[in-house]
């Protein structure tokens, strides 16, 4: 993956040579599928209503000279929104067993196959496993997001996977559920049974609740193409990286952690009222309120590959704390006023200076598509633990990679970068 990774760094020349957006071909940011395929409205009042919107909802509008648009509770790069949720539900009130698309305009569902009793997408996964009664597919469709950002794309669809998994990880927490994320499985027969083709890209499964000790098979299931952008143009640096990141080696699974200790009720305030901040205040944060934020980036993950990623902060404003370059644990490594760098490096964005810390977070690219999906989950944690102490977040994916590496003094790919403060 190390080739991918080269091939769209971001360097001081590179965003100077811009590639423009072609407005003729902008992708539509919502798929529907068609009415042969059952609208299934959810139960304002049920559980998998909240659920789904506390992952994925739209939460807020903007209004712009050229129309208004939907903000969501998961955040996206470009607010392009390149992913969407698929569900399986068996055995839940009211429901036929099945498998669904989500429309967040909507709320509702679309029941795209009916399960037999031996059938379920657990079949995908590498190795056989028990079924679940609620199991959700991620996807990225990846045009959304190349029509803006090229090549470097894929990155952002990894990413905004990975915060739509956090999302749905601190929907779980609210509803008292389990969940754990499965990256090993066999995406090739998902993007066929699914009809995908090469313009959906399948990235992570999640299950949510205890395992049914009941072992099922692939879904019978042959879906047709249905376009969710509209207009299409396909990137070859992309279907190519995807394919090969599907090959994932060795790597250890990980367990769930505590990454908040708030309530229930205060967690879905927080969900519900994030937003990116877009610009800070310059005012300092506490050490408590910085450790906060910390901790919940640190805690455990229930994952099929646990790839190890560390974290370099760059401290800018934190009362009690000498300005610096930090690790993820505390530990100085290097103390000196680096804001104006910071921001400098964050492809000259105020954001990454004027916040109380930066935080960049690096890993090497063995298995990088799990890396990149932890990243990004990690990123919601950041934001969500901001929110809930009532400090701003914002992801930055847009960063100069190598001389961001050579400022942290690693060999190491640099991953996602975030910057909270008030
Ligand atoms: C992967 C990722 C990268 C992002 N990169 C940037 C960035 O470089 N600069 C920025 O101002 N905002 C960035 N954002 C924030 C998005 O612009 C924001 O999520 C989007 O506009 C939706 O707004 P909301 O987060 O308030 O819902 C990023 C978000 C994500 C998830």
């Amino acid at each position: 993956m190390d080739a991918y990774y080269r091939q769209t760094i971001h360097t001081w020349q590179s965003v100077r040579s811009g590639r423009g957006m072609d407005w003729d071909l902008q992708p539509k940011v919502f798929k529907y599928y068609p009415h042969e395929f059952a609208p299934v409205p959810l139960d304002q009042l049920s559980a998998l209503h909240d659920f789904l919107q506390y992952s994925c909802g739209l939460t807020a509008k903007k209004v712009y000279p050229g129309g208004t648009y939907s903000l969501r509770a998961n955040p996206s790069a470009g607010a392009l929104y390149p992913c969407e949720l698929y569900l399986q539900a068996r055995g839940l009130p009211g429901l036929t067993g099945g498998i669904y698309h989500f429309e967040p305009s909507s709320g509702n569902l679309r029941l795209l196959h009916t399960l037999a009793a031996e059938e379920g997408i657990e079949g995908y996964y590498n190795s056989a496993d028990t079924a679940y009664d609620l199991v959700l597919l991620i996807s990225a469709i990846y045009y959304r997001s190349s029509w803006k950002y090229g090549s470097r794309a894929l990155r952002y669809c990894l990413l905004d996977s990975g915060h739509l998994m956090g999302a749905v990880e601190a929907a779980a927490w609210i509803q008292g559920r389990s969940c754990s994320l499965v990256t090993r499985f066999n995406r090739k027969q998902v993007q066929d049974d699914f009809g995908f083709e090469n313009q959906e890209l399948p990235m992570v499964m999640v299950t949510c609740g205890e395992g049914r000790g009941q072992q099922v098979v692939r879904p019978d299931m042959n879906l047709p193409f249905i376009s969710g952008s509209g207009s299409f143009v396909g990137d070859p640096v992309i279907e190519s990286a995807f394919q090969e990141m599907g090959e994932s080696s060795e790597c250890r699974p990980g367990t769930a952690g505590t990454p908040y200790t708030a309530g229930p009720n205060d967690l879905a305030e927080a969900v519900l009222h994030r937003r990116s901040i877009r610009s800070f205040t310059g005012k300092p944060i506490t050490v408590d309120e910085f450790e906060k934020v910390l901790h919940a980036a640190a805690a455990g993950l229930a994952i099929d590959c646990d790839e190890p990623l560390r974290l370099f902060v760059v401290v800018n404003r934190v009362e009690g704390m000498e300005p610096g370059l930090y690790s993820g644990d505390g530990h100085c490594r290097r103390s000196g006023d680096f804001s104006q760098l910071a921001g400098y490096l964050c492809l000259e964005q105020a954001l990454g200076s004027e916040s109380a810390a930066t935080v960049f977070l690096v890993g090497d690219c063995r298995n990088y598509l799990p890396l990149m999906l932890k990243a990004g989950l990690i990123g919601q944690r950041i934001y969500l633990a901001s929110t809930l102490l009532g400090l701003g977040c914002s992801g930055i994916g847009a960063f100069y990679d190598q001389e961001v590496a050579d400022f942290l003094e690693t060999d190491n790919p640099v991953l996602y970068a975030l910057a909270f403060g008030r």
